[in-house]
């Protein structure tokens, strides 16, 4: 592995145009549950129950429920050093974009600001009509409304079933095939459009490295591939690129 380490830390130190896609597992030093992993919060909820069109028009109570449990989890939580590398990156190249799939804000309190949250945010609701998007967490009300036009608010969080914002994958796909090093940082890489962005970059002749404990469906297309925590890795490439 200490290979792998030294080959991405050459990577970065010549990359100009620098992506990096984060999923979960780069909140799992910071105490947030994967949605896959062991204790995963899939394991205790079918998504079908909870994160879907579908079960808000059957429930939308038991939604909120679970959006509201996820807000207070995650207010107890805070970055963690591979949320804080990340926020580093974005003033030490010629041009960076961090695209999350991560709903939790984390990388926002980091500091990171040239970021896409493609999956939407936790602490963001809309209006069920009107489309409105504000900042929101839940309150006293099980049902909240939306207060100019009484219509029910709804998670601002991209379900199963739907897709992310077009502008935001339009944004995505372009700074992947502009990039020459992308990095791959906590993901399963089961759900697209994310999962493909990586082989898009690779595709266009970008460096590709993965960081994750496990290998993923992604792994063999990948440069580098370094079996890690995130939040430990990080800080040692960070550290040995001497940036
Ligand atoms: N550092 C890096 N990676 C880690 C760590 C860690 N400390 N701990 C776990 N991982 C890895 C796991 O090995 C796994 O590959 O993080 C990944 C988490 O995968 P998932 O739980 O599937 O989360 P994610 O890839 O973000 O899911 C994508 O699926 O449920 C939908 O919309 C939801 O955004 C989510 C999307």
């Amino acid at each position: 592995m200490v290979d792998e380490i030294t080959r991405a830390v050459e990577i970065l130190k010549t990359a100009k145009t620098v992506a990096v896609l984060t999923g979960a597992g780069v909140s799992a030093e910071s105490n947030i549950p994967t949605f896959r992993g062991e204790g995963g919060l899939w394991k205790k909820y079918r998504a079908e129950e909870l994160a879907t069109p579908e079960a808000f028009n059957r429930n939308p109570e038991l939604v909120w429920e679970w959006y509201g449990y996820r807000q207070k989890l995650v207010l107890g939580c805070r970055p963690n050093p591979a949320h804080e590398v990340i926020e580093k990156m974005e003033d030490c190249f010629d041009d960076f974009l961090l695209i999350t799939q991560n709903v939790d804000g984390l990388h926002r309190r980091a500091g990171s600001k040239k970021m896409l949250e493609l999956h939407g945010n936790l602490f963001k609701s809309r209006c069920t009509v009107g489309r409105t998007i504000l900042d929101f967490t839940l309150g006293d009300d099980p049902l909240p409304k939306c207060e100019s036009c009484g219509a029910l608010l709804r998670p601002h969080i991209v379900w199963f079933g739907e897709s992310p914002d077009p502008m935001k994958i339009q944004l995505a796909v372009e700074h992947s095939e502009k990039c020459d090093v992308f990095l791959v940082i906590g993901t399963s890489a089961m759900v697209q459009p994310a999962a493909y962005l990586p082989l898009i970059a690779k595709k266009m002749g970008a460096k590709v490295i993965e960081i994750n404990p496990k290998s993923t469906p992604i792994t063999n297309d990948m440069d580098v591939s370094i079996r890690g925590k995130a939040g430990e890795i990080l800080p040692e490439i960070w550290t040995k690129a001497g940036f």
